[in-house]
């Protein structure tokens, strides 16, 4: 008798070539999971590089064609639209988020007619129309949870009334997908979907992202009586729970490569289309790391969103969706 080779079990077989290891992978990347997060502006004929985001530009609407057709010819399923609200519009209300001729809603309505495939993602949340940056209106000191709602309930109708075919309200304030929900139902809108940001955390993470719509210098403070303490999980599940039971089609997990266990949790509870936020902190970390020459930019980017796949994802909003789409026809 032959002595029984050791190790019996040799996982590394199956690591041998490339095709084995194809053939073997649990998870898979694809350009259908990907949601381009675009930063609109106001003016004419103007690419304004953010600076804290190496690669992502802000477009006024007369670039934004140009902007995003070749996302189009690569795929991508859909665009979450950002506005940059010029200062002089700004109040403490948030009153221009209501205003049916606001950035999202003209590029909304351009955008469908010129690219009737593309899903529009629209963002729901006073923040990039208030003088002092917060998520809704303030009472007190306080940012009052049900005041808010009322406008939150007229924005998601005229962004949906614009063509946007998914509203994401990220707000996090109680009780607004029931209230959106209700608000779009009674204006025959009932295939206008909600995507929440269920589990968004108050996070550093979203330093970028302020710079690019001009919400951070205004802020005021920080988000913490509504946005979620990063030390917390279970608390995450209650939220999601929340959004299901008030209708929410989809749901988000934000930021995204620190709240892998979230995303975890949130799928193998609820079973419901579960998406990430890769956010503009995250972007600028492998961006700026790949700049300096520190890390392969296209490595660890196509490493993070296949990380959200394994993690549960259905699709992932990443500012990266471009380039990740070109490496994925590339092959
Ligand atoms: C607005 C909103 C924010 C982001 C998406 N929607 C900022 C915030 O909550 O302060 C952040 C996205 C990113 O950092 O890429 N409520």
């Amino acid at each position: 008798m032959s002595t029984p080779s050791f190790p019996g079990t040799r996982l590394r077989r199956n690591r041998t070539d490339a095709w084995t290891r194809r053939l073997t992978a649990e998870n898979v990347l694809s350009t259908g999971d990907l949601i381009w997060p675009i930063f609109i502006m106001d003016g004419e004929n103007t690419i304004s590089a953010v600076p804290s985001m190496p690669g992502v530009s802000r477009v006024t609407l007369d670039r934004l064609v140009g902007h995003v057709e070749h996302a189009a010819k690569l795929g991508i399923p859909a665009l979450a639209l950002f506005p940059m609200t010029p200062p002089s519009l700004k109040d403490a209300e948030g009153t221009e988020a209501k205003n049916p001729e606001n950035l999202i809603c003209r590029a909304a309505r351009l955008l469908k007619r010129e690219f009737p495939d593309f899903g529009l993602v629209g963002d729901v949340a006073l923040d990039p129309y208030t003088d002092h940056g917060h998520d809704g209106v303030i009472r007190g000191d306080y940012v009052a949870n049900d005041d808010t709602l009322e406008i939150l309930q007229i924005q998601s109708v005229i962004q949906a009334e614009a063509g946007i075919d998914i509203i994401a309200p990220s707000d996090m304030m109680d009780g607004r997908v029931a209230r959106i929900r209700a608000a779009l139902d009674a204006k025959g809108l009932i295939h206008t979907r909600i995507m929440s940001y269920a589990a968004k955390y108050a996070s550093a993470f979203y330093g970028p992202f302020r710079d690019a719509v001009g919400s951070g210098k205004a802020l005021r403070g920080d988000k913490k009586t509504y946005q979620m303490d990063p030390a917390n999980s279970d608390e995450a599940l209650r939220e999601v729970a929340m959004d299901i039971a008030e209708g929410a089609d989809m749901v988000m997990v934000k930021p995204g490569m620190p709240y892998l266990d979230i995303i975890r949790r949130v799928h193998d509870t609820f079973k419901v289309p579960t998406f990430a936020y890769q956010v503009s902190g995250e972007y600028a970390m492998i961006a700026g790391a790949a700049d300096r020459g520190w890390i392969d930019r296209e490595r660890a980017m196509m490493e993070s969103l296949l990380a959200f796949k394994r993690a549960g994802c259905a699709g992932v909003l990443t500012y990266f969706a471009v380039e990740a789409a070109e490496v994925l026809r590339r092959g």
